[in-house]
């Protein structure tokens, strides 16, 4: 096979390189066509565009395959835990026995945040969404180590960069809660894993022990450990091209956490149970919001649904359906609201338009479900999901930088009024 493609403008030829990636699939290199044709491509939202060569996480939508460093999704999510996860993203491979516990140990060590924090905490409103706070907390991760700024530091300074995010972010998300609704904040106990201790974090009272239901810790480390990558992804591609200005980690995962939010991408779960919410405050008919959603005129989509690279069903989402089962039955929830969530897959998975177009629920529409019958506030369900997206913002930031790759700069065609005279005020 030919390891060239041609591209023909105006009669003339251009060769261009042809690159191949470990799972054969193939790519054409424009990195040299505008400096031999002048000419640039142009792809609205990088839906056929490959920013980098990354050897961290693999997918193919078509099959439904997902795989961080070569472990399928399945597997990892069955036998894996996500700190084991989060080392295996980040370092490449899993961790022995004594690796494993020495990180553990390391991450269990950085948990505590420096008490200057609540000044920084207590000055947002508490209308506060978390998102905002959490990514103004991370950025201020930078004033409190100011040596993870230097983008000369060495690995040692790095990996404990990665250590400090890794520990701290539940106890910044879980202070930024309790900030919030107003409550005393709980410092994390050091004898408790890294999702009873969030829990703990989020749910304990100075006055009351609380103790977290083991189907409640395993089903959100199995959320967690989902969400860990997802390859070149709107999160993670700001990330990588944040961290290529040779930002900070910290800068860098705070921007990540920002793209994060949109109900296009992360915050697709809070919307999911907004959009539930409003079907039953509408009375519940399905039918009728299935409709709105079919209606081109109709701005509404059904949150949860539909997938920009998943497009026959995500590998994600076959997982959490059955972890959300688990938890509802376990926990004995009875939420008319998920009674609507379920009404409402029945209906999408065998409705026309839906299956045509190939929209089947996503990881986000399960997720929801599951942090609702957890206790989780909505609001802080996006935040969730950033813990989890974490190890692999780290990883893809990591991998970026020490392939010591080109500041992220996209070209554009430009639309815009070709050249004319400014014109003074009074004569326009
Ligand atoms: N409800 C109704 N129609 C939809 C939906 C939906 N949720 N999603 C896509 N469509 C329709 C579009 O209107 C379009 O129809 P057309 O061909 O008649 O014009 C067709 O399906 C293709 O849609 P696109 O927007 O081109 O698909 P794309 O791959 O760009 O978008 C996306 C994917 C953004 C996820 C989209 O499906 C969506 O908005 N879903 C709802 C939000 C959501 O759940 N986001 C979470 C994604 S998962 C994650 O980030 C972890």
């Amino acid at each position: 096979m030919s390891n060239t493609a041609e591209i023909k403008v105006d009669g003339k030829c251009y060769e261009l390189p042809l690159v191949e990636g470990s799972e054969k699939e193939k790519a054409i290199d424009i990195g040299k066509f505008r400096a031999q044709s002048g000419i640039i491509t142009l792809d609205y939202g990088f839906k056929n565009t490959g920013s980098t060569q990354s050897a961290i996480t693999f997918l193919d939508g078509e099959k439904g395959i997902l795989r961080y460093r070569g472990y399928s999704i399945e597997q990892l999510a069955e036998h894996s835990s996500f700190l084991e996860v989060a080392y295996l993203l980040i370092f490449g491979e899993l961790p022995s026995k004594e690796e494993f516990e020495s990180f553990k140990d390391e991450i269990t060590h950085h948990t505590l945040i420096h008490e200057d924090f609540h000044t920084i905490l207590e000055g947002f409103p508490s209308a506060a969404h978390p998102m905002g706070v959490l990514s103004s907390l991370v950025t201020a991760m930078t004033a409190f180590y100011p040596k993870s700024m230097d983008p000369n530091r060495s690995w040692d300074e790095v990996r404990l960069s990665i250590i400090r995010i890794l520990a701290k972010l539940p106890t910044l998300a879980a202070f930024s809660y309790k900030n919030k609704i107003g409550h005393p904040v709980m410092y994390p106990n050091n004898k408790l894993d890294y999702c009873s201790n969030f829990l703990h974090m989020m749910f304990g009272l100075p006055s009351q022990d609380f103790e977290a239901n083991p189907v409640v810790t395993d089903a959100l480390d199995k959320l967690l450990i989902l969400h860990a990558d997802h390859e070149q992804n709107c999160s993670a591609s700001t990330v990588r091209i944040v961290g290529s200005s040779q930002a900070s980690l910290y800068a860098s995962i705070s921007a990540g956490i920002n793209a994060l939010w949109g109900p296009l991408h992360g915050g697709a779960n809070q919307a999911v149970i907004e959009m539930l919410e409003n079907i039953k405050a509408d009375g519940g008919n399905v039918e009728k919001w299935m409709d709105k959603a079919k209606d081109k005129d109709d701005p509404f989509r059904l949150m949860g649904f539909g997938h920009r690279v998943y497009k026959n069903f995500d590998p994600r989402a076959r997982i959490i359906k059955k972890a959300a089962d688990d938890v509802l039955a376990a926990l004995g929830v009875n939420d008319p609201v998920l009674d609507i969530a379920k009404g409402l897959e029945e209906v999408a998975l065998r409705d026309d338009y839906f299956v045509e177009r190939k929209l089947y629920p996503n990881v986000d529409f399960y997720s929801g479900i599951i942090y609702r019958a957890l206790g989780i506030p909505t609001e802080m369900f996006t935040v969730m999901f950033a813990m989890g997206r974490l190890p692999g913002w780290i990883a893809q930031w990591r991998e970026m930088r020490e392939n010591k790759e080109p500041i992220g700069r996209p070209r554009q065609v430009y639309v815009g009024k070709t050249e004319r005279d400014y014109v003074p005020m009074g004569n326009r």
